[in-house]
Parts: C-alpha cells; sequence; structure tokens
C-alpha cells in the first residue's frame, strides 16, 4: 500500500512559524514520525510539500494510478483552492484532510474549506498526532 502525504504554504516553515500554534518540532521532525509510522504498519509513504498551488495539483494528479491514498494538509490553500478540491475529486484516491491546529476555531476566514467535501475524513486540532491518526485511518479504510 502505497500513501502519499501532501503539505501545502509554509508547513516547510515548522519549527520556525508561529510556534505558539504549530510547536517547535521542524518538517523533517514530521516526517521522520510519519514514516516511523509507516513501517509499524507495513505501508510505504511518499512526501510532497510545495508552497504553490499548481505544483500540488500536480502531485495529486501523478498520484493516479500510483497511490493508495492521501493525507493533505493544504495549509492556508484549505480556505481559497478549488483546484485541490477538483484535484481530489477528479483522482478519486482516499484522501484525508489533516490540520495542525483546528482552523475551526480560529479566525472566521479559516472556518471555510473547500477540500473536505472530497475527503473521507478531516483531523484537526492534534498537532503531529493528527497525520499518525490519519496514517492509521487510511490503512484500515483501504484495507476494509
Ligand atoms: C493549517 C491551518 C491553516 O489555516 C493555515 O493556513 C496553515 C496550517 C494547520 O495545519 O493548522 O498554514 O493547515
Amino acid at each position: 500500500m502505497n500513501i502519499l502525504v501532501i503539505n501545502g504554504p509554509n508547513l516547510n516553515m515548522l519549527g520556525i512559524r508561529e510556534p505558539e500554534i504549530y510547536g517547535k518540532a521542524t518538517y523533517a521532525d514530521l516526517l521522520e514520525q510519519i514514516k516511523a509510522e509507516a513501517e509499524r504498519l507495513g505501508v510505504e509513504v511518499s512526501f510532497v510539500q510545495s508552497n504553490s498551488e499548481g505544483d500540488l495539483v500536480d502531485a495529486i494528479q501523478c498520484a493516479y494510478g500510483r497511490q493508495d491514498g492521501i493525507i493533505i494538509n493544504p495549509a492556508a490553500y484549505t480556505h481559497t483552492s478549488i483546484a485541490l478540491l477538483d484535484a481530489v475529486k477528479a483522482v478519486g484516491i482516499p484522501t484525508i484532510e489533516v490540520h495542525l491546529s483546528d482552523p475551526d476555531t480560529r479566525e472566521e476566514f479559516r472556518k471555510t474549506s473547500y477540500i473536505r467535501e472530497a475527503c473521507i475524513a478531516t483531523v484537526k486540532g492534534r498537532g503531529f498526532s493528527g497525520y499518525l491518526d490519519a496514517l492509521r485511518l487510511l490503512v484500515e479504510s483501504c484495507r476494509e
């Protein structure tokens, strides 16, 4: 089973950006934790991070026929991008939306998620653990 983990804009700045919201651990730390959990579960995991919306659309399209599941934190594009929603709908791959914080309890503009309706689940407000939860959920749903 192959799982693609996609992170959107500014998530490469984890550890530096707003540590009071996102914590002090880095993007590299996040990848290590996900890799360890993937190994435990016996699944292959690969990663894409980009600050560009088009690159994220390309990554989703590229997953077609190659990946069994997608975990995506679209970051700020969550609240703006119909293109990401359409890409997830287009490939039809089971996808889970993840957020480190809980955008629904923050500013009003963070309460809209365009991608949510195309996802099988949303995990939010659980920090790095949210990605591990999402991985377990995807593996369970793919093995059903
Ligand atoms: C985020 C929440 C978004 O509102 C924000 O733009 C991010 C990160 C999160 O993981 O909590 O960049 O997706």
